[in-house]
Protein backbone atom coordinates (compact mmCIF):
# COMPACT_ATOMS: atom_id res chain seq x y z
CA UNK A 1 0.00 0.00 0.00
CA UNK A 2 1.39 3.36 -0.66
CA UNK A 3 0.89 6.62 1.13
CA UNK A 4 1.77 10.51 -0.22
CA UNK A 5 2.40 12.95 2.45
CA UNK A 6 2.32 16.64 0.65
CA UNK A 7 4.26 19.21 2.40
CA UNK A 8 7.20 17.43 4.36
CA UNK A 9 7.06 19.87 7.29
CA UNK A 10 6.58 19.39 10.65
CA UNK A 11 3.81 17.24 10.68
CA UNK A 12 4.08 15.72 7.19
CA UNK A 13 7.55 14.37 8.38
CA UNK A 14 6.39 13.40 11.97
CA UNK A 15 3.54 11.64 10.45
CA UNK A 16 5.66 9.27 7.83
CA UNK A 17 8.12 8.94 10.27
CA UNK A 18 5.03 6.86 12.24
CA UNK A 19 3.34 5.54 9.51
CA UNK A 20 6.99 3.80 8.95
CA UNK A 21 8.15 3.03 11.91
CA UNK A 22 4.77 1.26 13.12
CA UNK A 23 4.46 -0.42 9.34
CA UNK A 24 1.42 0.42 8.12
CA UNK A 25 2.15 1.01 4.40
CA UNK A 26 5.12 -0.54 2.23
CA UNK A 27 5.99 2.60 0.48
CA UNK A 28 5.55 6.50 1.18
CA UNK A 29 6.32 9.03 -0.78
CA UNK A 30 7.11 12.98 0.76
CA UNK A 31 6.58 15.73 -1.21
CA UNK A 32 7.59 19.44 -0.85
CA UNK A 33 8.22 22.81 -2.80
CA UNK A 34 11.45 23.24 -0.65
CA UNK A 35 14.02 22.11 -3.41
CA UNK A 36 15.71 19.15 -1.43
CA UNK A 37 13.79 19.19 1.92
CA UNK A 38 11.49 16.19 1.44
CA UNK A 39 14.11 13.78 -0.28
CA UNK A 40 16.24 14.78 3.15
CA UNK A 41 13.44 13.80 5.33
CA UNK A 42 12.91 10.46 3.46
CA UNK A 43 16.35 9.71 3.27
CA UNK A 44 16.47 10.59 7.17
CA UNK A 45 13.55 8.55 7.77
CA UNK A 46 14.87 5.47 5.38
CA UNK A 47 17.75 5.35 7.39
CA UNK A 48 15.73 4.58 10.94
CA UNK A 49 14.79 1.85 8.99
CA UNK A 50 17.11 -1.34 10.25
CA UNK A 51 17.08 0.60 13.97
CA UNK A 52 13.64 0.15 14.21
CA UNK A 53 12.83 -2.69 12.21
CA UNK A 54 10.92 -1.82 9.10
CA UNK A 55 11.08 -2.50 5.46
CA UNK A 56 8.54 0.61 4.49
CA UNK A 57 10.19 2.41 1.34
CA UNK A 58 10.24 6.33 1.85
CA UNK A 59 11.17 8.55 -1.11
CA UNK A 60 10.80 11.97 -1.31
CA UNK A 61 10.48 14.60 -4.21
CA UNK A 62 10.59 17.89 -5.10
CA UNK A 63 6.85 19.13 -6.73
CA UNK A 64 7.23 15.92 -9.17
CA UNK A 65 3.90 14.48 -8.67
CA UNK A 66 4.21 11.41 -11.03
CA UNK A 67 6.62 9.81 -8.43
CA UNK A 68 3.13 9.79 -6.14
CA UNK A 69 1.34 7.50 -8.39
CA UNK A 70 -0.79 4.95 -7.92
CA UNK A 71 -0.97 6.25 -4.25
CA UNK A 72 -4.03 4.22 -2.06
CA UNK A 73 -3.74 7.53 0.25
CA UNK A 74 -2.40 11.26 -0.07
CA UNK A 75 -2.65 13.42 2.93
CA UNK A 76 -2.43 17.02 2.78
CA UNK A 77 -0.42 18.56 5.27
CA UNK A 78 1.25 21.63 2.95
CA UNK A 79 0.81 25.27 3.82
CA UNK A 80 1.23 27.58 6.75
CA UNK A 81 0.61 26.67 10.20
CA UNK A 82 -0.38 29.06 13.18
CA UNK A 83 1.83 31.55 14.76
CA UNK A 84 1.19 32.72 18.70
CA UNK A 85 -1.40 34.44 18.79
CA UNK A 86 -2.98 33.50 15.65
CA UNK A 87 -6.46 31.40 15.10
CA UNK A 88 -6.31 28.24 12.34
CA UNK A 89 -9.34 30.66 10.72
CA UNK A 90 -6.47 32.93 9.94
CA UNK A 91 -4.75 30.88 7.39
CA UNK A 92 -7.64 30.52 5.27
CA UNK A 93 -5.97 32.76 2.41
CA UNK A 94 -2.60 31.33 2.09
CA UNK A 95 -3.87 27.18 2.78
CA UNK A 96 -7.13 27.69 0.55
CA UNK A 97 -4.50 28.14 -2.89
CA UNK A 98 -2.17 25.43 -1.49
CA UNK A 99 -5.02 22.54 -0.91
CA UNK A 100 -6.69 23.37 -3.53
CA UNK A 101 -3.83 22.74 -6.06
CA UNK A 102 -2.36 20.22 -4.15
CA UNK A 103 -5.46 18.08 -4.66
CA UNK A 104 -5.73 18.58 -8.39
CA UNK A 105 -2.16 17.28 -8.72
CA UNK A 106 -2.29 14.31 -6.73
CA UNK A 107 -5.83 12.96 -8.59
CA UNK A 108 -3.63 13.77 -12.02
CA UNK A 109 -1.56 10.83 -10.78
CA UNK A 110 -3.40 9.00 -8.56
CA UNK A 111 -7.55 9.43 -9.27
CA UNK A 112 -8.91 6.53 -7.33
CA UNK A 113 -7.24 7.53 -3.66
CA UNK A 114 -8.74 8.80 -0.91
CA UNK A 115 -7.27 12.25 0.49
CA UNK A 116 -6.57 13.08 4.16
CA UNK A 117 -6.83 16.89 4.27
CA UNK A 118 -4.60 18.21 7.35
CA UNK A 119 -3.78 21.83 6.37
CA UNK A 120 -6.07 24.35 8.44
CA UNK A 121 -8.66 25.72 8.32
CA UNK A 122 -9.17 22.36 8.59
CA UNK A 123 -13.03 21.97 8.01
CA UNK A 124 -12.80 24.41 5.72
CA UNK A 125 -10.08 22.92 3.68
CA UNK A 126 -11.71 19.64 3.69
CA UNK A 127 -14.91 21.33 2.21
CA UNK A 128 -12.74 23.37 -0.71
CA UNK A 129 -11.41 19.94 -1.77
CA UNK A 130 -14.52 18.02 -2.04
CA UNK A 131 -16.24 21.05 -3.92
CA UNK A 132 -13.04 21.72 -6.07
CA UNK A 133 -12.63 18.04 -7.02
CA UNK A 134 -15.99 16.97 -7.07
CA UNK A 135 -15.08 13.36 -5.57
CA UNK A 136 -17.57 10.97 -3.54
CA UNK A 137 -18.13 12.47 0.05
CA UNK A 138 -16.47 9.16 1.26
CA UNK A 139 -13.11 10.15 -0.33
CA UNK A 140 -12.26 13.20 1.25
CA UNK A 141 -11.72 13.12 4.87
CA UNK A 142 -10.80 15.92 7.13
CA UNK A 143 -8.08 14.98 10.16
CA UNK A 144 -8.96 17.15 13.23
CA UNK A 145 -11.37 14.57 16.02
CA UNK A 146 -8.45 12.33 16.62
CA UNK A 147 -6.42 14.98 17.36
CA UNK A 148 -8.49 16.78 19.60
CA UNK A 149 -9.95 13.28 21.06
CA UNK A 150 -6.25 12.50 21.89
CA UNK A 151 -6.02 15.82 23.41
CA UNK A 152 -9.21 15.55 26.00
CA UNK A 153 -8.28 12.07 26.89
CA UNK A 154 -4.64 12.98 27.71
CA UNK A 155 -6.69 16.22 29.89
CA UNK A 156 -8.62 13.56 31.63
CA UNK A 157 -6.10 11.06 32.19
CA UNK A 158 -4.09 13.84 34.02
CA UNK A 159 -7.05 15.17 36.47
CA UNK A 160 -8.03 11.59 37.15
CA UNK A 161 -4.49 10.85 37.60
CA UNK A 162 -5.09 7.33 35.58
CA UNK A 163 -3.51 5.42 32.39
CA UNK A 164 -4.60 7.78 29.57
CA UNK A 165 -4.93 4.23 27.46
CA UNK A 166 -7.86 4.07 30.37
CA UNK A 167 -9.71 6.89 29.01
CA UNK A 168 -12.30 6.85 26.74
CA UNK A 169 -13.50 10.25 24.85
CA UNK A 170 -14.73 12.01 21.74
CA UNK A 171 -14.47 15.56 20.47
CA UNK A 172 -16.89 16.39 17.88
CA UNK A 173 -17.88 19.48 15.95
CA UNK A 174 -15.48 21.89 13.92
CA UNK A 175 -11.56 21.67 14.49
CA UNK A 176 -11.16 25.09 16.20
CA UNK A 177 -10.54 27.04 19.82
CA UNK A 178 -14.23 27.93 20.01
CA UNK A 179 -15.98 25.20 18.34
CA UNK A 180 -14.80 21.92 19.26
CA UNK A 181 -17.09 19.84 21.81
CA UNK A 182 -15.05 17.55 24.08
CA UNK A 183 -17.99 15.31 25.09
CA UNK A 184 -17.68 15.34 29.01
CA UNK A 185 -20.96 13.33 29.58
CA UNK A 186 -20.19 10.60 27.45
CA UNK A 187 -16.15 10.13 28.67
CA UNK A 188 -15.38 7.09 30.50
CA UNK A 189 -12.87 5.81 32.66
CA UNK A 190 -12.85 2.09 31.36
CA UNK A 191 -16.31 2.10 31.03
CA UNK A 192 -16.81 4.01 34.27
CA UNK A 193 -18.69 7.79 33.69
CA UNK A 194 -15.90 10.32 34.66
CA UNK A 195 -18.47 12.27 36.52
CA UNK A 196 -18.21 9.60 39.39
CA UNK A 197 -14.82 11.05 39.81
CA UNK A 198 -14.47 14.42 38.70
CA UNK A 199 -16.33 17.57 39.86
CA UNK A 200 -18.01 19.72 37.22
CA UNK A 201 -15.75 22.05 37.48
CA UNK A 202 -12.74 19.76 36.94
CA UNK A 203 -14.53 18.61 34.18
CA UNK A 204 -15.40 22.10 32.95
CA UNK A 205 -11.44 22.64 33.20
CA UNK A 206 -10.89 19.76 31.11
CA UNK A 207 -13.25 20.76 28.30
CA UNK A 208 -11.31 24.12 28.52
CA UNK A 209 -8.23 23.03 28.25
CA UNK A 210 -8.82 20.71 25.22
CA UNK A 211 -10.14 23.02 23.42
CA UNK A 212 -7.19 25.47 23.95
CA UNK A 213 -4.79 22.76 23.45
CA UNK A 214 -3.22 23.34 20.18
CA UNK A 215 -3.20 27.32 20.93
CA UNK A 216 -1.29 26.43 24.36
CA UNK A 217 1.29 23.99 22.43
CA UNK A 218 1.68 27.04 20.05
CA UNK A 219 2.51 29.28 22.52
CA UNK A 220 5.25 27.26 23.81
CA UNK A 221 6.57 25.70 20.99
CA UNK A 222 6.23 28.95 18.96
CA UNK A 223 4.43 27.11 16.11
CA UNK A 224 2.24 24.79 15.85
CA UNK A 225 2.83 21.23 17.58
CA UNK A 226 3.22 18.09 14.90
CA UNK A 227 4.28 15.07 17.46
CA UNK A 228 0.34 14.23 18.32
CA UNK A 229 -0.86 15.62 14.90
CA UNK A 230 1.49 13.09 13.28
CA UNK A 231 0.30 10.29 15.27
CA UNK A 232 -3.36 10.79 14.88
CA UNK A 233 -2.97 11.18 10.90
CA UNK A 234 -1.13 7.74 11.00
CA UNK A 235 -3.94 6.38 13.43
CA UNK A 236 -6.65 7.56 10.46
CA UNK A 237 -4.39 6.17 7.60
CA UNK A 238 -3.81 2.74 9.41
CA UNK A 239 -7.62 2.25 9.78
CA UNK A 240 -7.91 3.30 6.27
CA UNK A 241 -4.82 0.73 4.61
CA UNK A 242 -5.72 -2.03 7.23
CA UNK A 243 -9.74 -1.72 6.99
CA UNK A 244 -9.93 -1.77 11.06
CA UNK A 245 -12.61 0.15 11.13
CA UNK A 246 -11.82 2.25 13.75
CA UNK A 247 -14.57 4.78 14.85
CA UNK A 248 -13.06 8.19 14.65
CA UNK A 249 -14.67 11.63 14.75
CA UNK A 250 -13.59 12.97 11.34
CA UNK A 251 -14.37 16.13 9.32
CA UNK A 252 -16.75 14.95 6.87
CA UNK A 253 -19.50 16.15 4.46
CA UNK A 254 -23.07 16.14 6.10
CA UNK A 255 -26.12 15.57 4.17
CA UNK A 256 -28.42 15.82 7.78
CA UNK A 257 -26.61 14.03 9.75
CA UNK A 258 -26.65 15.66 13.11
CA UNK A 259 -29.34 18.32 11.31
CA UNK A 260 -26.72 20.09 9.35
CA UNK A 261 -25.97 20.00 5.37
CA UNK A 262 -23.59 21.34 3.08
CA UNK A 263 -20.31 21.45 5.66
CA UNK A 264 -17.63 19.60 6.87
CA UNK A 265 -17.47 18.95 10.23
CA UNK A 266 -16.32 16.67 13.00
CA UNK A 267 -18.87 13.89 13.71
CA UNK A 268 -18.26 9.70 14.56
CA UNK A 269 -17.03 8.20 11.70
CA UNK A 270 -16.29 4.35 10.94
CA UNK A 271 -12.94 4.43 8.67
CA UNK A 272 -11.90 1.47 6.52
CA UNK A 273 -10.90 0.41 3.24
CA UNK A 274 -13.29 2.72 1.55
CA UNK A 275 -12.53 6.00 3.42
CA UNK A 276 -15.93 6.85 5.61
CA UNK A 277 -17.49 4.04 5.59
CA UNK A 278 -20.33 5.08 8.20
CA UNK A 279 -21.45 8.42 9.91
CA UNK A 280 -22.64 7.46 13.69
CA UNK A 281 -25.37 8.95 15.07
CA UNK A 282 -24.84 9.43 18.71
CA UNK A 283 -27.57 10.91 20.67
CA UNK A 284 -26.79 14.21 21.70
CA UNK A 285 -28.82 15.96 24.86
CA UNK A 286 -29.88 19.27 24.26
CA UNK A 287 -26.85 21.13 25.26
CA UNK A 288 -24.57 19.20 23.07
CA UNK A 289 -27.33 19.68 19.90
CA UNK A 290 -27.23 23.43 20.74
CA UNK A 291 -23.22 23.46 20.59
CA UNK A 292 -23.16 21.44 17.58
CA UNK A 293 -25.45 23.84 15.95
CA UNK A 294 -23.15 26.72 17.28
CA UNK A 295 -20.31 25.15 16.01
CA UNK A 296 -21.76 24.24 12.42
CA UNK A 297 -22.54 28.18 12.29
CA UNK A 298 -19.31 28.90 12.80
CA UNK A 299 -17.79 26.48 10.40
CA UNK A 300 -20.10 27.54 7.72
CA UNK A 301 -19.49 31.17 7.76
CA UNK A 302 -16.24 30.42 7.79
CA UNK A 303 -16.66 28.36 4.15
CA UNK A 304 -18.05 31.69 3.13
CA UNK A 305 -14.66 33.12 3.49
CA UNK A 306 -13.58 30.88 0.13
CA UNK A 307 -16.35 32.65 -2.01
CA UNK A 308 -14.23 36.11 -1.63
P1 LIG B 1 5.34 23.36 8.27
O1 LIG B 1 5.55 24.77 7.88
O2 LIG B 1 6.33 22.69 9.16
O3 LIG B 1 5.21 22.47 6.94
C1 LIG B 1 4.44 22.82 5.85
C2 LIG B 1 5.16 22.35 4.60
O4 LIG B 1 4.31 22.58 3.47
C3 LIG B 1 6.47 23.11 4.34
O5 LIG B 1 7.55 22.21 4.30
C4 LIG B 1 6.22 23.81 3.02
O6 LIG B 1 7.38 23.91 2.21
C5 LIG B 1 5.18 22.90 2.39
N1 LIG B 1 4.42 23.52 1.31
C6 LIG B 1 3.91 24.77 1.25
N2 LIG B 1 3.27 24.95 0.07
C7 LIG B 1 3.37 23.79 -0.60
C8 LIG B 1 2.92 23.36 -1.88
N3 LIG B 1 2.22 24.15 -2.67
N4 LIG B 1 3.21 22.10 -2.26
C9 LIG B 1 3.92 21.28 -1.46
N5 LIG B 1 4.38 21.62 -0.23
C10 LIG B 1 4.11 22.87 0.18
O7 LIG B 1 3.86 23.27 8.89
P2 LIG B 1 3.26 22.10 9.81
O8 LIG B 1 3.47 22.43 11.22
O9 LIG B 1 3.71 20.80 9.29
O10 LIG B 1 1.68 22.29 9.53
C11 LIG B 1 1.14 22.00 8.25
C12 LIG B 1 -0.34 22.36 8.23
O11 LIG B 1 -1.06 21.46 9.06
C13 LIG B 1 -0.67 23.77 8.74
O12 LIG B 1 -1.70 24.34 7.96
C14 LIG B 1 -1.15 23.51 10.15
O13 LIG B 1 -2.00 24.54 10.63
C15 LIG B 1 -1.89 22.21 9.95
N6 LIG B 1 -2.11 21.44 11.15
C16 LIG B 1 -3.32 20.79 11.25
C17 LIG B 1 -3.61 20.00 12.33
C18 LIG B 1 -4.94 19.29 12.40
O14 LIG B 1 -5.27 18.73 13.44
N7 LIG B 1 -5.73 19.26 11.33
C19 LIG B 1 -2.64 19.84 13.44
C20 LIG B 1 -1.39 20.52 13.21
C21 LIG B 1 -1.15 21.28 12.10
Amino acid sequence: MKVTIVGAGNVGATCADAIAYRRIASEIVLLDIREGFAEGKALDISQTATTLGFNTKVTGSTNDYSKTAGSDVVVITSGIPRKPGMTREELIGINAGIVKTVAENVLKFSPDTIIVVVSNPMDTMTYLTLKSTGLPKNRIIGMGGALDGSRFKTYLSQALDKPANDVQGMVIGGHGDTTMIPLTRLATYNGIPVSQFLSVEELAKVAADTMVGGATLTGLLGTSAWYAPGASVAYLVDSILNDQKKLIPCSVFVEGEYGQNDICIGVPCVIGKNGVEKIVDIQLNDAEKTLFAKSADAVRSMNDALKS
